[in-house]
C-alpha cells in the first residue's frame, strides 16, 4: 500500500446568528462523508470547523436579547454542537473564531500582507446612524425605490423592480437598526490590494484546486480586473481591532477563513504529535481541502489563496464547491414551509436517513440538490431497508439456528468477487464526490445479493431434510455480502456501521485486498434501521411550522408590548436598572405648546414640546386625564434622548414622563415654580 495522505478538511463555518438548517448539514454530510471515507481507507484526515462569530448582524442580536455578544455566541455554539454530534457530524475539533488563535493568527495574516505592501489606507463615504452612531451596511438601510418609488426597499436594489442603486439614491432612507434618517459620513478604510495578485490568482484558479465550471466563472471576473477588498470595518463591531488602527476592526470576512488554521491550531496543542506547521507552511506536503457552498466562492477560491500566499502560507489544495438545498423543490423559506431547522429534523428522524438521501443525490458539481419530503420517505425504505437490512435480517437467523458460525464456504464465488471488484470503483466515487454513484453502484449490489437469497429460498431449504449446511452456505453468503455493502457505506452510516460490526463480530476494516469471513461467529442480529413514513415527514413540517408561528407571534406580542408602553406612559417600569442605564437618560423639562386629537387613537395625543435647543414631537398616552387645551403651555418632563420610534401615527421624537396611577389621575408640572424649558434633570 502506497504511504498514507495526510490531509485538514474543513466546512464553511457558520454563522453564530441563529440555528442550523438542513441546507447547512447539506455541506456538513457531504464533508463528513469524505472525511470517514478518508479515515477508513487508512489516511491521515483531521477534519475542523469553528462557530463565525463576528459582525454586525451579531452584534445587533445580542443587543436586541439584551445580552453580550459572548454570551450569545456561547450558547449558539452549544446549540450548533449539538446538533453535528446528532447528525453524526465527526468533526476533530470545533472552535470559534472569537478565539485567542484566532486573533493571533488574523494579526498575523494581516501584518504580513501589510509588510508586503498589500494593505493600502483611504477615506470612503459611507451611510452612517447619527442615533446609533454606527455606519450602515447596505442591508441596514431601507426607503423608497429612486425608479419606481416602491417602499420598504433595502439599500442596494429594489425587489420590486430590480433597480441597483446607491443607498444614498434611496427616497427617505431610513435605518433599519434606529429608524433614523442616515447621513453620509467619511472614515478611513483599510484595503487589501487583491489587484496585486490578478497573475497569481489567474494561474491558481486553472491549476486543478477547483472545479471546472467554478473555474471558469472566477475567469470571467478575473478578466473584468480585481477590485481592492475593504478588510476594515468602524467601532463599534464585535470582531477583532486591526493591530496598528484603534477603533478599526477585521471585516468578519478577513479573519473567518483564518478560522480554519485557528481551530486546527488548538487542535495541534491539545494533540501529540500533530503539527501546525505540517499543515500550513507554504511548502507543507499534506493535502487541504475546504468544503463550502457555491455563495461563498469568491472568499475562498480568490481572497483565501491571496491573503495565504503573501502570508507565507502553503494555498488549498481543493475547494470543492456544492449547490444549494431546496426543499420540495423550493428555495427554503420560512413562509413556504420549506424551512427545516436541524432539531426539528432531529426531533421526528434519525440522522442517518439524511445522511443517505443527501449521498444519494450528491455529485461533485454546484448543482442545487432537492430535499423532496415524500422521496426521502420512499427511498429510505426502499433502499436502507427494504434491501440493505433485508439481506441481513433475511439470512440471520439461519445462522443463529445453525449455531452462529458462519460457514467455511464460499457459496458462489462469482458474486462475491463481484461485490469485492467494486472496492475500487466505489472508492474512486467517494474520492472525487460522486456519492450518487457510489451509492447507485452499492444499492446495485444489494440489488444482486437479495436476487441471489430470493432464487436460493434458504427457507424453504430449510424445511427439507439433510440441507442444513446448504442453508447455512447460502446465508453465510448473504452476511458476507452484506458485510461488504456495510464496509462500503461505513462514511454514509456510520451508527449501523457500528451496530452491524458488534453483529458480525468484526471491525469492518476498509482494506485494499477484501477477504470473506470464514468459520466466523457472529452475534444475534438486532434490527438495525426502522421503516419511516409520510406521517413521520408531515408531522415534521408542521411541527416546523408551528414553531414558527409561535417565534412569530412571540415577535409581534413583543413588538405590540413596546407600542403599548409608548402610548401607556403609565406602563410600570418592573426591572431595575443600573446607575450607568439611569446616566444615560437625557431629561428634560419641556413646554407643552401645542396639544392635539390623534385621529383614530383613544389614548394618544399629539404634542409639540419646546426643550429650550429645539421643539419635539411626542405622541402621549394622556388623553383620559386631559383634553388638549388643557395641557397648552403646562411643564413636563421628558426624555429628550429616546431614539425616534416611527408609529402608526407618525415619528414620536421622545417621551413625556407623568406621575400618578394613570386613568384620571395623570399629573403633570404647574409652570410657575421656576423650572424653564430644556433644564436638564439629574
Ligand atoms: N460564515 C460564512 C462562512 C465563513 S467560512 C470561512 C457563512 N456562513 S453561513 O452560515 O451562511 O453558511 C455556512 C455554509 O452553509 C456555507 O458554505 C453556505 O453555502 C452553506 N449553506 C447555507 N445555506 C445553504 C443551503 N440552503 N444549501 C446548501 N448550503 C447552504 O457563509
Ligand atoms: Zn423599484
Amino acid at each position: 500500500m502506497s504511504s498514507p495522505r495526510k490531509i485538514l478538511v474543513t466546512s464553511a463555518l457558520p454563522y453564530a446568528n441563529g440555528s442550523l438548517h438542513l441546507g447547512h448539514l447539506l455541506e456538513t454530510i457531504q464533508t463528513d462523508i469524505w472525511v470517514r471515507f478518508q479515515k477508513a481507507i487508512g489516511n491521515t484526515c483531521h477534519y475542523v470547523c469553528a462557530d463565525d462569530t463576528h459582525g454586525t448582524a451579531i452584534m445587533l442580536k445580542a443587543e436586541e436579547q439584551g445580552i453580550s455578544p459572548e454570551q450569545l455566541i456561547a450558547d449558539i455554539s452549544k446549540e450548533h454542537q449539538a446538533d453535528f454530534t446528532d447528525f453524526l457530524i465527526g468533526f476533530d475539533h470545533y472552535h470559534s473564531t472569537h478565539s485567542e488563535e484566532n486573533r493571533e493568527l488574523s494579526a498575523l495574516v494581516y501584518t504580513r500582507a501589510r509588510d508586503a505592501g498589500h494593505i493600502s489606507q483611504r477615506a470612503i463615504k459611507q451611510a452612517y446612524d447619527p442615533e446609533k452612531h454606527m455606519f450602515l451596511a447596505d442591508r441596514y438601510i431601507k426607503g423608497n425605490c429612486p425608479k419606481c418609488k416602491a417602499e420598504d426597499q433595502y439599500g442596494d436594489n429594489c425587489e420590486a423592480c430590480g433597480a441597483t442603486y446607491a443607498p444614498t439614491d434611496l427616497i427617505n432612507p431610513v435605518s433599519k437598526v434606529s429608524g433614523a434618517t442616515p447621513i453620509e459620513k467619511e472614515s478611513t478604510h483599510y484595503f487589501f490590494k487583491l489587484p496585486d495578485f490578478s497573475d497569481f490568482l489567474k494561474q491558481w484558479t486553472r491549476a486543478g484546486h477547483l472545479q471546472e465550471e467554478v473555474a471558469n466563472k472566477l475567469a470571467e471576473w478575473l478578466d473584468q480586473g480585481l477590485q481592492e477588498w475593504d478588510i476594515s470595518r468602524d467601532a463599534p463591531y464585535f470582531g477583532f481591532e486591526i493591530p496598528d488602527a484603534p477603533g478599526k476592526y477585521f471585516y468578519v470576512w478577513l479573519d473567518a477563513p483564518i478560522g480554519y488554521m485557528a481551530s486546527f491550531k488548538h487542535l495541534c496543542d491539545n494533540t501529540d504529535g500533530l503539527e501546525f506547521d505540517d499543515y500550513w507552511a507554504a511548502n507543507a506536503s499534506t493535502e487541504l481541502y475546504h468544503f463550502i457552498g457555491k455563495d461563498i466562492i469568491n472568499f475562498h477560491a480568490l481572497f483565501w489563496p491571496a491573503l495565504l500566499d503573501t502570508a507565507g502560507f502553503r494555498t488549498p489544495t481543493k475547494i470543492c464547491a456544492h449547490g444549494f438545498l431546496t426543499v420540495n423543490g423550493k428555495k427554503m423559506s420560512k413562509s413556504r414551509g420549506t424551512f427545516i431547522r436541524a432539531r426539528s429534523y432531529l426531533n421526528h428522524f434519525d440522522a442517518e436517513y439524511l445522511r443517505y438521501y443527501f449521498a444519494s443525490k450528491l455529485g461533485n458539481r454546484v448543482d442545487d440538490i432537492d430535499l423532496n419530503l415524500e422521496d426521502f420517505v420512499q427511498r429510505s425504505n426502499s433502499d436502507l431497508v427494504g434491501k440493505l437490512v433485508n439481506i441481513a435480517s433475511r439470512c440471520a437467523k439461519f445462522v443463529e439456528k445453525a449455531g452462529g458460525q458462519l460457514s467455511a464456504n464460499i457459496h458462489h464465488p462469482e458474486l462475491l468477487n463481484k461485490f469485492i471488484a467494486a472496492n475500487g470503483e466505489i472508492q474512486a466515487f467517494y474520492e472525487n464526490r460522486e456519492y450518487a454513484k457510489a451509492m447507485r453502484l452499492i444499492m446495485a449490489l444489494a440489488d444482486d445479493a437479495n436476487a441471489y437469497i430470493a432464487e436460493q429460498e434458504p427457507w424453504v431449504l430449510a424445511k427439507q431434510e439433510g440441507k442444513e449446511q446448504e442453508v447455512l452456505d447460502v446465508c453465510s453468503m448473504g452476511i458476507n455480502l452484506f458485510r461488504l455493502l456495510m464496509i462500503y457505506l461505513q462514511p454514509v452510516l456510520p451508527k449501523t456501521a457500528a451496530s452491524a460490526a458488534e453483529f458480525l463480530n468484526d471491525d469492518l476494516a476498509w482494506q485494499q485486498n477484501l477477504q470473506p469471513l470464514r468459520s466466523h461467529t457472529i452475534q444475534r442480529f438486532k434490527p438495525l434501521i426502522q421503516r419511516i413514513s409520510e406521517e413521520d415527514a408531515a408531522a415534521m413540517v408542521t411541527a416546523e411550522q408551528a414553531d414558527q408561528e409561535k417565534a412569530a407571534a412571540l415577535n409581534a406580542k413583543n413588538t405590540s408590548t413596546t407600542k403599548q408602553q409608548t402610548e401607556n406612559t403609565m406602563e410600570p417600569i418592573a426591572e431595575t436598572i443600573s446607575f450607568d442605564d439611569f446616566a444615560k437618560l437625557d431629561l428634560r423639562v419641556a413646554r407643552i405648546i401645542e396639544a392635539k386629537h390623534v385621529e383614530g387613537a383613544d389614548k394618544l395625543l399629539q404634542l409639540t414640546l419646546d426643550i429650550g435647543s429645539e421643539q419635539r414631537n411626542v405622541f402621549a398616552g394622556i388623553k383620559s386625564a386631559y383634553q388638549p387645551e388643557q395641557l397648552t403651555g403646562k411643564l413636563t418632563v421628558m426624555v429628550a434622548n429616546l431614539a425616534p420610534r416611527k408609529m402608526k401615527f407618525g415619528m414620536s421624537e421622545g417621551m413625556v414622563i407623568a406621575a400618578g396611577p394613570g386613568g384620571k389621575d395623570i399629573w403633570l408640572l404647574e409652570p410657575g415654580e421656576g423650572a424653564q424649558p430644556g433644564m436638564r434633570i439629574k
